[in-house]
């Protein structure tokens, strides 16, 4: 991969971000592109020959990964920071193999799937491991596309995946899992026939892939919808095209989150309060002021926030990622809050690194009862995965003394220049 304009990225793994209380933020941010929108487009890619360009793409290490990931597969692939965007050229000579090495990596390696063994009958897929919160399986992407007509090996840790072509039909998922959501879709832009697909994953980021899609030549009907339906098309009539990634609503409800803790006030445009509307609502019932504005959302923190209690669902409830930032801002607000995690039963590790900030935070299976206090102290802590690490910046821009966070490497899978955007909202944090 070659890149242009190249802010260069400090990952060594040593890398820390120190932070400490300042002023109440003040001033606007903008909200980059969705990791978890840019990484399925980029798998997308392969599923029609042609120059692709991709706009407003977040500059974070998973792009880099997935690149890595596809340019191991055979696209050629060109960053160009400086205006955001990523330059992918399909020319059509496909290896159909994602080795283990690049797969356990990063966990969007698996949207290779629906577009590989769709597009050219055959792929071979290292399995994915678990990660930082837990065990990730993907029975439901191979259960779907063996109803499309797939046929599935496990050989030395590989799933060999086969189909002549596949065919429409009607799927029902368990659960609306995103993943499998985004590998049956793909997979059946090219079954010959038409497909169902209920309890789909409504996502914003599944939307965006569809308007992608629907913009290289698929025919899809419902999407936003629980019931997605896939017209199915030959294998070479879809085309290349050039396509904008929808906004990051993680990386938005962060610096809400960074604003109403610090009793800020602060513009984050590009936040599209439509994928957000939950966790919004939640927000004011904490006393945060909300003010959507033609080019994004007015934040208004509160003196003190508010407890309330919190259950995480799939799209359009309350998604497991912005899960930390309200446990850190529960960490401070008035009163109890409950939170119930409902995806990842194991996805409370954060909590440990939150404690040693001083938050009285208690576990209990998928439950955690966060009693709000007056003050947190600034302690080193680790960053356990993306989102936690993010709460935990946010948790230290009011933690009295220093907060060094290490693992930082997490973060910026995820983050595009996380501490630069909080230092122009004048918050004190510096990359160590
Ligand atoms: C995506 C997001 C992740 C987010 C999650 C839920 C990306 C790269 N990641 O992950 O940030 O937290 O959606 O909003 O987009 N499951 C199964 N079997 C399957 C598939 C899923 O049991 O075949 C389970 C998972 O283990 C998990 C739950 O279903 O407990 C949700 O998973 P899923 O919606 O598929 O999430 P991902 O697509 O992996």
């Amino acid at each position: 991969m070659s890149s242009n304009g190249a802010r260069s990225f400090a990952i060594a793994p040593g890398a820390r971000i120190k932070v400490a209380p300042g002023a109440p933020l003040q001033g606007t941010v903008d909200v980059p592109g969705a990791k978890n929108s840019v990484l399925k487009l980029m798998a997308a890619c392969l599923m029609a020959d042609g120059n692709y360009v991709l706009s407003n793409v977040p500059d974070i290490e998973d792009v880099v990964t997935m690149s890595e990931l596809l340019s191991s597969i055979g696209l050629v692939i060109e960053h160009h920071r400086d205006t955001q965007e990523l330059h992918i050229t399909n020319n059509g000579n496909l290896q159909l193999f994602a080795p283990y090495e690049l797969v356990e990596r990063i966990r969007a390696s698996v949207n290779v799937l629906g577009p590989l063994l769709g597009r050219f009958g055959e792929v071979r897929i290292a399995l994915p491991g678990g990660d930082d919160f837990g065990s990730r399986p993907i029975d439901m992407h191979l259960r779907g596309l063996t109803e499309l007509g797939a046929q599935f090996e496990m050989r030395h840790g590989d799933i060999y995946a086969r189909a002549e072509r596949l065919h429409g039909t009607n799927i029902t998922l368990d659960f609306p899992s995103v993943g499998a959501t985004e590998n049956l879709l793909t997979a059946a832009v090219f079954a010959k026939g038409s497909t169902s697909i209920e309890n789909a994953a409504r996502e914003p980021e599944i939307g965006d892939l569809c308007n992608m899609l629907v913009a290289m030549g698929a025919d899809i009907e419902g999407i936003g919808s629980s019931t997605l339906v896939v017209h199915g098309v030959e294998r070479n009539a879809l085309r290349a095209v050039h396509h904008t990634v929808v906004a990051d609503r993680v990386q938005a409800a962060t610096y809400i989150a960074a604003a109403a803790i610090t009793a800020g006030e602060v513009v984050v445009r590009g936040a599209i309060a439509g994928h957000m509307e939950m966790l919004l609502t939640r927000f004011t019932d904490m006393g945060v002021v909300l003010v959507e504005q033609h080019d994004g959302l007015l934040v208004i923190g509160p003196e003190r926030l508010k407890s309330i209690d919190v259950v995480t669902l799939p799209y359009p409830g309350i998604a497991t990622d912005y899960k930390p930032l309200v446990v850190a801002m529960l960490s401070v607000a008035e009163g109890v809050g409950i939170v119930t995690e409902n995806l990842y039963p194991g996805r409370f590790r954060y909590v440990d690194e939150l404690q040693r900030l001083g938050a009285n935070i208690r576990t209990d299976g998928h439950h955690a009862v966060v009693r709000g206090e007056a003050k947190l102290s600034g302690a080193p802590v680790r960053a356990p995965d993306i989102r936690a690490g993010a709460a935990l910046v946010v948790a230290g821009l009011v933690a009295e003394g220093e907060t060094i966070i290490s693992d930082v490497h997490h973060i910026d899978r995820g983050y595009d220049d996380l501490v630069g955007r909080l230092c122009t909202l004048g918050a004190n944090i510096t990359r160590l």
